[in-house]
């Protein structure tokens, strides 16, 4: 039986008028692929703020293994595990690849010594496959290995469990399959992920269960196919197109 990793109850946010949390629970279990899709403006992004602590919730709770996280600032959160990527990365575009990473590393730990930092930082550009781009400037590299540095950057954290933020978004058909294919050897190697992402068919073909939100509210959790299949999902999300594609 798989143990549970983080558990989210009855989450509530606020950002003046708009509820972009409504009552959000859910859980991931450690070692899980985890998707969440729905319409733009649900609360996707804020709920991954929320778990990584860069806002604050009103009220609820987020447990981290046996830790409670409501009260961690995002530095804490981070060196218990938690990393992310950003919907916009925002790379430090003069500086090499190696340097990007360099500076991801020293946010969760800064006493690390000399050589076990240079380990960590090769060992993770090489995690997301970008060995071979080391010592270019961030703002060189194409859009498929900015996602690479993306990653990367949060490996370089020492995760335990990933959240992704649209990492997919913009890349072409044949770069595609090549960051999925880093994205299951990450989850394979033992990070558990929670992956937002709009392009549905590359999300199911990593991840086992899917949550949707519309409107900061859990419409549908669960297996994959059972929630592309649930009718408000089709309603609020993904259309009688997609459904009908689907089932061809
Ligand atoms: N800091 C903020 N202040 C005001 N409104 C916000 C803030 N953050 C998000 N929102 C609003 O909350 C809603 C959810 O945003 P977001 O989490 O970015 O949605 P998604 O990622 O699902 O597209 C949107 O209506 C957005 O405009
Ligand atoms: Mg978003």
């Amino acid at each position: 039986m798989s143990a549970q990793l983080l558990k989210v109850s009855d989450l509530n946010k606020r950002c003046g008028r708009v509820v972009v949390a409504d009552g959000i629970s859910f859980e991931v279990n450690k070692g899980e692929a985890f998707g969440i899709v729905g319409p733009n403006g649900a609360g996707k992004s804020t709920l991954l703020n929320l778990i990584n602590g860069t806002e604050t919730i009103d009220s609820g709770e987020i447990f981290f293994g046996e830790d409670k996280l409501n009260s961690l600032d995002p530095a804490d959160r981070a060196r218990l595990g938690i990393a992310r990527t950003f919907q916009i990365p925002r790379p430090f575009a003069d500086m090499s690849v190696f340097e990007n990473v360099l500076v991801g590393s020293t946010f969760t730990r800064a006493d690390r010594n000399r050589s076990a930092t240079h380990e960590l930082v090769i060992e993770s550009i090489s995690r997301a496959g970008l060995l071979a781009h080391v010592n270019t400037p961030a703002g060189k590299l194409r859009l498929l290995d900015r996602k690479r540095l993306e990653l990367a950057r949060a490996l370089a954290c020492e995760p335990k469990i990933l959240l992704l933020d649209e990492i997919a978004g913009g890349l072409t058909d044949a770069e595609l399959p090549i960051l999925l294919d880093v994205i299951r050897g990450l989850n394979a190697s033992g990070v558990t992920i929670i992956w937002i992402e709009h392009i549905v068919h590359a999300l199911v073909s990593v991840v086992s269960r899917l949550m949707c939100i519309a409107g900061g509210q859990v419409i549908a959790v669960g297996d994959s196919q059972s929630v592309l299949n649930n009718a408000k999902v089709v309603e609020l999300y993904l259309g009688n197109d997609f459904s009908e594609g689907q089932a061809r």
